[in-house]
């Protein structure tokens, strides 16, 4: 019955209608609701966020580490770091001590867990398109929480992360790009596949200049494609190595 329902609701012809009248974040409600997140003990941090440790994932993960750390190092102008959807803190251990490290998540749950892991960030309760900071920041970053924001509060997102960076302040974004044309029309709104064009141009629109913007795995560009035909995993849509990381500098 449940499935049925979903089916109704979720799917590439209604969502369309759905994103046309800014209402797709209704269907994402009835799907995943990160807020209420129960903790499970018996899993590990990385397990509570959505992601094995089996190797081919590992391996996929431990590289996105990498290129945050070096992005960092490479391209920031100063140490005020922000991490959307942190979750419970994983990459936020990436920084140096110098770095100023601040974290938003929906989830209560996995916030407390962030507090372990990194106890000397701020971190903060709530969606990142209606919290207030105090403060700018130099370095924000993003990774694998793009799939949950609905097409209609794209824009917002790149619009509020303009607004939060210092003058020339870098973003680093790491998410499931489309890989197949029924992404490429939205067909399941709790779990989007931007495409790599569509995010570009979502960040431009929004003032800022590409840096880099590759598969996250095996770095070949994706800049102003639609969909990545070379997929590593395509039985397995959510597989963390069909990803782009996507950089960018505020004017
Ligand atoms: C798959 S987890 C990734 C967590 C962490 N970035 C990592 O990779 O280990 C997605 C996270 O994004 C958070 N999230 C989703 N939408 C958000 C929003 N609008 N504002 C803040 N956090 C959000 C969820 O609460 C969840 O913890």
């Amino acid at each position: 019955m449940k499935r049925l329902f979903l089916f109704l609701i979720n799917n590439r012809c209604i969502n369309q209608f759905w994103i046309l009248i800014g209402k797709d974040n209704f269907v994402k409600k009835y799907q995943s609701n990160w807020a209420k997140l129960k903790y499970d003990e018996s899993k590990s941090t990385q397990e509570n966020v959505g992601f094995s440790h089996n190797k081919e994932t590992q391996e996929a993960i431990d590289s996105v580490h990498k290129q945050l750390q070096a992005s960092y190092l490479e391209h920031s102008n100063g140490n005020q770091v922000l991490d959307i959807g942190c979750g419970t803190g994983l990459y936020l251990v990436d920084f140096p001590d110098s770095a100023v490290l601040t974290g938003t998540d929906l989830s209560q749950e996995l916030l407390k867990k962030a507090k372990n892991v990194v106890p000397k960030a701020k971190l903060l309760e709530g969606d990142f398109l209606s919290l207030n900071f105090d403060s700018n920041f130099d370095f924000i970053f993003s990774i694998s929480v793009i799939e949950y924001v609905p097409p209609s509060k794209l824009n917002r997102l790149s619009q509020k992360v303009k607004l939060m960076l210092n003058a020339e302040g870098i973003v680093f974004i790491q998410y499931p790009h489309a890989t197949t044309n029924e992404h490429l029309y939205y067909s399941d709104l709790s779990y989007v596949h931007y495409s790599p064009r569509k995010m570009e141009k979502a960040f431009v629109n929004s003032g800022f200049d590409i840096v880099s913007h590759v598969h996250s795995f095996d770095g070949r560009t994706l800049s102003g494609i639609k969909k990545d035909d070379k997929t590593y995993d395509p039985e397995k849509e959510k597989s963390f190595r069909n990803g782009a990381i996507l950089i960018a500098r505020k004017k």
